[in-house]
């Protein structure tokens, strides 16, 4: 019988699992055009990183027999250190990430819901995200409500909380 998919929050421990997915978000082509370096060196890649509670981050974890499976986490980037998909001070960014043994069933579909209802309890008003042309993923956005930022840089997308 298939094991059951649980979700925990997502904490500053979790930092491999963050470095594993964004590695893996930055490379969704299938080409390693990124490496764990670029990660460590890069500032505009290693913020996505860290996650910081304190700042009012938010992210959950999808576990199936104590393995991380997905992750989504929306970090609030400011103007000072903006993400690739930034519109606003007081906007954050969501990044998700869901392992390829893992995908095409539905489970970043619902972490990306149930991050977003976590966001709207805690009262954020509007989400963005950032996607490469071309990348499949937008499918899923486009579904959840995103929609393409004019003015800000190619690829941003939002959703109206
Ligand atoms: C994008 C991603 C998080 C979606 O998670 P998932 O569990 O596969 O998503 P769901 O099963 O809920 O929904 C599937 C949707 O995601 C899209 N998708 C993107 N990559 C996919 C993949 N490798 N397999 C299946 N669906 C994929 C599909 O277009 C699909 O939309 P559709 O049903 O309208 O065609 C996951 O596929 C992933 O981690 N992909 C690689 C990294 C990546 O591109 N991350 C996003 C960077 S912006």
């Amino acid at each position: 019988m298939a094991s059951e998919v649980t979700t925990r929050p997502l904490t500053e421990d979790d930092r491999e699992l963050l470095r594993t997915a964004t590695l893996a978000n930055l490379n969704w082509t299938g080409e390693a055009r990124f490496g764990p370096r670029d990660l460590d060196e890069r500032p505009d890649l290693r913020h996505y990183t860290g996650f910081r509670p304190e700042r009012g981050d938010l992210g959950l974890v999808a576990e199936r027999d104590g393995q991380s499976v997905g992750v989504v986490w929306v970090l609030f980037l400011d103007a000072h250190d903006p993400g690739y998909g930034f519109v606003a001070d007081g906007v954050p960014e969501l990044s998700i990430w869901v392992a390829p043994g893992a995908r095409g069933r539905g489970l970043g579909g619902e972490l990306l819901r149930a991050a977003l209802d976590e966001a709207r309890r805690r009262g954020v008003e509007r989400v963005s995200l950032s996607v490469e042309a071309g990348n499949p993923a937008v499918h899923l956005y486009r579904r959840s409500g995103f929609r393409p930022v004019l003015g800000a840089a190619e690829g941003t997308s939002a959703v109206d909380l």
